[in-house]
């Protein structure tokens, strides 16, 4: 029964996790995380993922992504996270200090659900296939509307480890082209999944 997952990775029954997600999340971030769960859902099927795991991420990963920067700085403070990441915004706080706060208030312990919502903006050297689940679902979800993601959702079809390039390789020229800084794991990224 697939509405086990949620009692089995979470602190909550399907309908209260999915209320304690919509109350948190503005009506586009909703409907957002919801096309990410069945964009992961759809993945997890297609590349032999743990479909269950990959679910729960879906919905979980943008949980305190409209949290005040004090609230996220804060929980960067008290779990001693890496200090590096303050420099970064709310772009990086949000996967790497959402872990700790949807352990908290959602429940979630497992480890590899944890660290796939961790790099899912940044991606990182050395991924695991629910991470790169993650990674591309948030990518191509279909709510998702900018100059590329037609080529992203044609490769996701047959290859796996090349969406994760092109997404990388996207994010980091949108980078650039913003003249914004790069957080160095996006850098590590694209070293083990773009570069020759
Ligand atoms: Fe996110
Ligand atoms: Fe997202």
């Amino acid at each position: 029964m697939i509405s086990d997952i949620y009692t089995k990775y979470t602190a909550f029954e399907q309908e209260e996790l999915l209320e304690k997600i919509r109350i948190s999340t503005s009506e586009k971030r909703f409907k957002h995380v919801l096309a990410v769960q069945e964009t992961a859902i759809i993945l997890a099927k297609r590349f032999g993922g743990d479909v269950g795991k990959a679910s729960i991420a879906g919905l979980v990963h943008d949980y305190v992504k409209e949290r005040l920067d004090e609230e996220l700085l804060r929980v960067v403070y008290e779990n001693n996270l890496d200090k590096e990441i303050i420099a970064f915004g709310n772009n990086i706080w949000h996967g790497v200090a959402g872990t700790i706060l949807i352990e908290e208030e959602l429940g979630v312990v497992d480890a590899e659900i944890l660290q796939a919502v961790s790099v899912h903006t940044t991606g990182s050297d050395n991924m695991a296939l629910l991470d790169k689940i993650l990674y591309v679902a948030d990518f191509i979800e279909p709510n998702r509307n900018f100059p590329g993601v037609e080529k992203a959702r044609e490769l996701v079809k047959v290859n796996l480890d090349k969406t994760v390039k092109y997404k990388t390789k996207h994010t980091l020229l949108r980078l650039v082209e913003n003249e914004a800084k790069i957080y160095p794991k996006t850098i590590n990224t694209y070293n083990k999944y773009v570069a020759n």
